[in-house]
């Protein structure tokens, strides 16, 4: 018997996803207003210091409030075992908006105060708070979830990043916020999604698996889960989640440290980081990046359309991701975005070496890039960040989880640090890179990643402890063989 999309299901999911705009948003927020910010830097350090500042001052302060934000972010992702053993899922993504109200409001309140050090300060702290959010947001999304809608729903946290990163794009747009006026209400709006989650959290459910595997309370976790899934027999799910704690109370407790050392985990955790590496190191940043160039080359009068263009493109094709999913499976997404991904950075290369010979080269670029961006996002932008929470048991998924956060969010940084320095000696062929790195990473998800489609966390995990001849197999036919072991559940077909 399948299960229903319920409401309070749908409700539960889009009010976690809330964490994920949040990340979204922040880091958008920070591109469109660089001019505007510099000269609030430099007029109040000017003021302070009785002369105008220098340039390399102004350019390391303003470097410095975009990257504090990947610090904080570096932080908060791994600090999230902290809290999400201790106060539950649910709470801990509650308790947490009360460290971006604090964020928010020291960068609404920078230009007021006159004070870049709160502008800094607010960075890293709404920086840490996002740091958190990529670890709470897929966990208690893939544990409120049946398994067979597990990944349709991971794919609505990048749907929640994608509508973040668009929404600042379009907000700061210099007549909405993005004025010499307004840029600290555009900073500070990541108050107000914060105000709404706290709201709608507490008529959320806690993680019905938190509620049976680490605290034993079964009754509740059976009426949680009856009411999410809208089904009254949920007993199979019940005794899965009884198996593995079980399972968990004979296992010491996991650390971080346990996690590399532990056979059964090693292959998991290397899983886990090689796809967040291959999420950043596919370049999609430094594509965006180098876009508005590109567009502006191409006689695009205003880059910052093109790039909320592309902005458009990233959120279409993370739906298009959300219904193909479960049906096409993690695996076969992941090695198509990848490959897809790989072509147009060839392509892009050629068209951009060819521009100045050919004038319609530009639009080659413009039509690559954009189909670049519609790969990442059927692949590589969502499917790392859920597939961490169904690669591990209960016991080592919040330390995964802060492993898994905490790659991304370096990776994201270093491509951030050296792209500019890359791009300027390499020029063109800086895309060649990115396509050495994900032809590697086609080559090692094809070789080693097993598919998750519509398989228990239980069956997951087994596959990974059964080493040799077992693994092996169920690298093969992953899918045929959860679909022989699972006969009455149906790869979700009605998202
Ligand atoms: C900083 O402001 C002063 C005027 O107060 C101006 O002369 C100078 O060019 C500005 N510096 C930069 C880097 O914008």
């Amino acid at each position: 018997m399948g299960y229903k999309v319920t409401p309070s299901l749908v409700f539960a999911v889009t009010v976690a996803a809330i964490g994920s705009f949040q990340f979204g948003y922040n880091t958008g927020v920070i591109n469109a207003p660089e001019d505007i910010i510099t000269d609030f830097v430099n007029s109040t350090l000017s003021q302070r210091l009785k002369e105008p500042p220098s340039k390399g001052l102004l350019t390391t302060l303003w470097s410095l409030s975009v990257a504090i934000f990947s610090v904080g972010g570096m932080i908060g992702s791994f600090s999230v075992g902290l809290f999400v053993n201790r106060f539950g899922r649910r709470n801990s993504m509650l308790m947490v908006n009360l460290v971006v109200v604090a964020g928010g409001c020291l960068m609404a309140f920078c230009k007021v105060a006159q004070s870049v050090e709160m502008l800094i300060l607010g960075r890293l702290i709404t920086g840490i708070f996002c740091g958190l959010c990529t670890g709470f947001v897929p966990m208690y999304i893939g544990e409120v979830s049946p398994t067979t809608l597990r990944g349709a729903f991971g794919t609505l946290n990048q749907l929640g990043i994608v509508i973040g990163i668009l929404v600042a794009q379009i907000f700061g747009l210099p007549f909405i916020l993005g004025s010499e006026e307004l840029w600290p209400m555009l900073l500070g709006f990541t108050i107000i999604p914060a105000v709404i989650q706290s709201l709608a959290l507490p008529l959320c459910p806690e993680s019905p698996r938190f509620l049976l595997i680490n605290r034993k309370e079964e009754e509740r976790a059976t009426k949680i889960l009856q009411r999410l899934w809208g089904s009254q027999d949920v007993s199979p799910d019940i005794q899965e989640m009884k198996d593995e704690s079980l399972r968990m109370s004979q296992e010491k407790k996991v650390t971080v440290l346990e996690l590399f050392r532990s056979r059964s985990y090693r292959q998991p955790i290397l899983i886990s980081i090689m796809l967040q590496l291959s999420q950043q190191l596919s370049g999609i940043n430094a594509v965006f990046y180098y876009s508005t160039g590109i567009f502006q080359d191409a006689g695009v009068q205003k880059p910052i359309y093109a790039t909320i263009g592309a902005g458009v493109v990233n959120t279409i094709f993370t739906v298009v991701s959300v219904f193909l999913v479960e049906r096409v499976g993690r695996r076969s997404l992941h090695l198509i975005g990848l490959g897809g991904m790989a072509v147009c950075s060839i392509v892009m290369t050629v068209s951009l070496l060819l521009k100045d010979d050919y004038s319609y080269m530009s639009y080659i670029c413009i039509v690559a890039i954009l189909v670049y961006v519609a790969f990442f996002e059927i692949g590589p932008g969502p499917i790392p960040w859920f597939i961490v929470a169904e690669l591990f048991s209960q016991g080592p998924r919040p330390a995964a989880m802060a492993v898994a956060g905490c790659s991304n969010w370096t990776s994201n940084f270093l491509v951030g640090l050296l792209f500019p320095t890359a791009a300027a000696s390499l020029k063109a062929y800086v895309f060649i890179i990115f396509a050495v790195f994900l032809i590697i990473f086609w080559l090692f998800t094809f070789f080693k990643v097993p598919e998750t489609r519509g398989r228990t966390f239980e069956d997951i995990t087994r596959g990974f402890e059964g080493r040799g001849q077992d693994t092996q197999r169920s690298q093969k036919s992953p899918a045929m063989e959860l679909n022989s072991l699972q006969p009455g559940k149906q790869p979700a077909a009605r998202v």
